[in-house]
């Protein structure tokens, strides 16, 4: 099957969080299995410099735009994976990430600039470079590609259209004004297309005119179809009926795998994990921690915005002190919670070490060097460090919401006994029960060190790997191409 796969993001070139892992390793998994998958990214600085052999073989006109811009092809990453690039430097030649300028507010023309992608990966399926190759399917991922449906809407000979939504807290939301800039056909402002609320959207737009819908895990499909999760959106989701559901993202079993991991001290496995005492060991150095192999040491790793629950870690922190137990922290994002986690990092020096940025060697040195994993997200479209944790054999505590839910099995005298428990799961998003699920794993720690590596080794046996889902994909793309959704 030929799959065009556009994204905003795809490591290792690109990324700001988790969709980018999924486009770094999901065209490889199904690159595997036999199917012609491809990359389509825009030309950031980044994805001009490391990717590998890029040439131009187009240029495009696209409708709306000034200047044409132009297709290169090349390779990403270690798999060679083919990678189309959308070069239109007026709109990607930037300092800063992908969605934020330097300063941290998002670039003021984010509409025109993914309208552009948008474009730019339609006429490419429709073979407007004069290609050899042409996609049967789009696989579009979060608002960014949100019109790529819509623009086709019209087309009679289109491929089929997937929009996989990471998370719907993003939407693409811009005024009427920016719709009529952008030059979008007329009927595409109605409530069944781009419309929401008076506004562009253009999540929406995938959502409505795509011929599949999926989101990255089957517990956060049903979530996103009730108000708390919807944003407003769970009446379309639920009027998607069966052409909506939940697949649950794998992992990248190469570039996490503690056997194999150049970025940590010590190769371990879950027969032998004698090595990730050396981790640990190495992690309290690195910090300028105690180095305590009998220390119970928790982590966290991610974007520091409202979504992850890094305020309800700030609320237990003293109690967690007062356990006695350690805690590392990295991550970036809102400008509070970074100084908030300056300030805690100054107050318990001695038990707290905090790294504000973006660090991908020392999130690995984490996975591995930690007993236990802080994951109390208010909402979790799927997760991936929580999966990176059970694979590093560092036990999650995570909140039962989305892909945490459907990867983490609690700790109790069943799953106890049946041999499936894979760390501590609560159910409300705040400080006290998150606290009742610390204290049991402070508990469990303390209690036995051989049930403790009874519970890591099975979260390092579970099957995290791509292979089932992206069977699951292929046949969602195979019924998007048989029978359209639109
Ligand atoms: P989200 O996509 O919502 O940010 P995920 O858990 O799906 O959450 O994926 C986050 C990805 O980004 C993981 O690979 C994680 O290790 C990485 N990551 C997040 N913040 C940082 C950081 N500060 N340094 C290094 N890696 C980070
Ligand atoms: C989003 C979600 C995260 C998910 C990732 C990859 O950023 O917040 O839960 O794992 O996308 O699908």
């Amino acid at each position: 099957m030929k799959i065009l796969f556009a994204s905003s993001e795809a490591a290792p070139l690109i990324k700001t969080g988790g969709l980018a892992d999924v486009a770094g390793s999901l065209p490889v998994a199904l690159r595997h299995i036999g199917h012609d998958c491809r990359l389509i990214l825009p030309g950031y600085p980044d994805v001009m410099n490391k990717a590998d052999g890029l040439s131009t073989v187009a240029e495009l006109k696209l409708p709306g735009e000034k200047k044409p811009a132009k297709l290169l092809q090349g390779t990403s990453g270690p798999h060679a994976v083919p990678l189309y690039v959308v070069d239109a430097p007026h709109w990607f030649d930037r300092p800063g990430n992908p969605y934020l300028s330097p300063d941290g507010d998002d670039w003021e023309d984010n509409a025109e600039r993914f309208a552009c992608f948008c474009r730019a990966v339609v006429a490419m399926a429709l073979n407007q470079a004069k290609l050899d190759w042409q996609p049967e399917i789009i696989h579009a991922n979060d608002w960014q590609t949100g019109l790529v449906a819509p623009l086709l809407q019209d087309v009679k000979q289109r491929p089929a259209t997937l929009f996989t939504i990471h998370n719907l807290a993003y939407q693409g939301l811009f005024d009427q004004r920016t719709f009529v800039k952008l030059n979008l056909p007329s009927h595409l402002w109605s409530y069944e297309a781009l419309e929401f609320h008076h506004q562009l959207s253009f999540i929406k737009g995938g959502i409505a005119l795509s011929d599949r819908v999926n989101t990255v895990s089957p517990t956060y499909a049903e979530e996103v179809k009730t108000a708390e999760f919807g944003y407003g959106l769970e009446g379309l989701l639920q009027h998607r009926g069966s052409h909506f559901n939940g697949i649950l993202n794998g992992i990248d079993y190469h570039v996490w795998d503690p056997l194999n991991d150049p970025s940590i001290a010590a190769p371990y496995c879950a027969d032998d994990m004698s090595g990730k005492r050396q981790n640990k060991l190495a992690l309290q150095r690195e910090f300028g921690l105690p180095e305590a192999e009998h220390i119970q040491l928790f982590g966290y790793i991610g974007r520091l915005v409202d979504q992850k629950g890094v305020d309800l870690i700030l609320q237990v922190l003293p109690g967690l002190m007062d356990s006695g137990v350690q805690v590392v922290m990295l991550g970036s994002g809102n400008k509070e919670l970074e100084q908030a986690l300056e300030r805690i990092n100054r107050k318990y020096h001695s038990r707290v070490g905090v790294k504000i940025g973006y660090d991908e060697g020392l999130s690995h040195r984490i996975e591995a060097g930690c007993d236990c994993f802080l994951m109390p997200s208010r909402f979790e479209p799927c997760g991936l460090n929580q999966m990176y944790s059970l694979r590093y054999g560092t036990v999650p505590v995570v909140r039962n919401t989305g892909g945490l839910a459907d990867t983490v099995i609690d700790v109790n005298p069943t799953t106890l006994a049946n041999g499936t428990a894979t760390g501590f799961v609560f159910d409300i998003a705040d400080g006290s029960s998150l606290w009742r699920a610390l204290e049991h794993a402070i508990h469990f720690y303390l209690r036995s060190e051989t049930d403790w590596e009874i519970l890591a080794r099975t979260g390092m046996q579970q099957d995290l790997s791509w292979e089932a889902s992206a069977q699951h994909y292929l046949e969602l793309y195979q019924m998007a191409i048989d029978d359209p959704g639109i």
